[in-house]
């Protein structure tokens, strides 16, 4: 069980080692692993088996679907969406002849708020998805994202740009967008979007 004591649900078939941080609210559900030293935000849902490492930490409002694994290296902003057995990875070049086992060996990825990771995709370490972006199913990303970007295949390549709602942007001429459902306004500009 966990050190804190706060309202969230941890189903009977869960196992949560004693030493994580669990949100408020937040719900972890049949054959999923919470390891040591993770620490899960408020309002988050950790779908069935689903393997959350040692020393991960995960934001507030994080949805996890089934049979995911976040190893230890990655870390997940706020909002973010983790579709059905997607992949993440922590060493780029493993053998197991030649183990590399222990922080040092990790290679870091960073999932920054908003961004939704489609089903069956695989985020190669040492990349960083932006803000809000979206990867499509079955996507390998295999470099960083920027804010907004909608990518798709594998490799993965930018083939659009989606509101922080998850509704494509249309720029006009001057190069801004507006999205009714987020009521936001963006902006392109060298490549890049921004909320204005
Ligand atoms: C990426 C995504 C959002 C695009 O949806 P969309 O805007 O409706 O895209 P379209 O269907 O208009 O497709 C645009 C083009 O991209 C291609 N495409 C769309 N999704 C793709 C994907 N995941 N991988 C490869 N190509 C894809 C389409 O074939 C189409 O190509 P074309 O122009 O050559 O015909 C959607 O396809 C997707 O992958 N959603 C993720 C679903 C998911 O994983 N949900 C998890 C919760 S259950």
């Amino acid at each position: 069980m966990p050190k804190t004591k706060k309202n969230y649900y941890i189903n009977k078939y869960a196992v949560v080692d004693k030493d994580v941080e669990i949100g408020e609210n937040s719900k972890i559900w049949h054959f999923t692993h919470v390891q040591s030293g993770a620490v899960i935000g408020r309002n988050c849902i950790l779908g069935q088996n689903v393997n959350i490492g040692n020393n991960v930490k995960v934001g507030n409002f994080v949805k996890i679907q089934n049979n995911v694994s976040i190893y230890e290296g990655v870390i997940l902003e706020d909002y973010v969406f983790c579709g059905p057995s997607m992949v993440f990875t922590n060493i780029l070049d493993p053998r197991s002849k030649y183990p590399q086992v222990g922080k040092e060996f990790y290679i870091p990825t960073l999932i920054k708020e908003g961004a939704s990771l489609g089903a069956n995709c695989t985020i190669v370490c040492g990349n960083t998805i932006g803000k809000f972006a979206f990867v499509g199913a079955g996507a390998v990303v295999t470099k960083n994202i920027p804010d907004y970007a909608l990518v798709v295949g594998n490799p993965a390549k930018i083939i659009g740009w989606i509101s922080e709602a998850g509704k494509k942007l249309i720029f006009d001429k001057k190069g801004i967008a507006h999205c009714k459902k987020s009521e936001k306004s963006y902006k392109f500009k060298n490549n890049f979007v921004t909320e204005i």
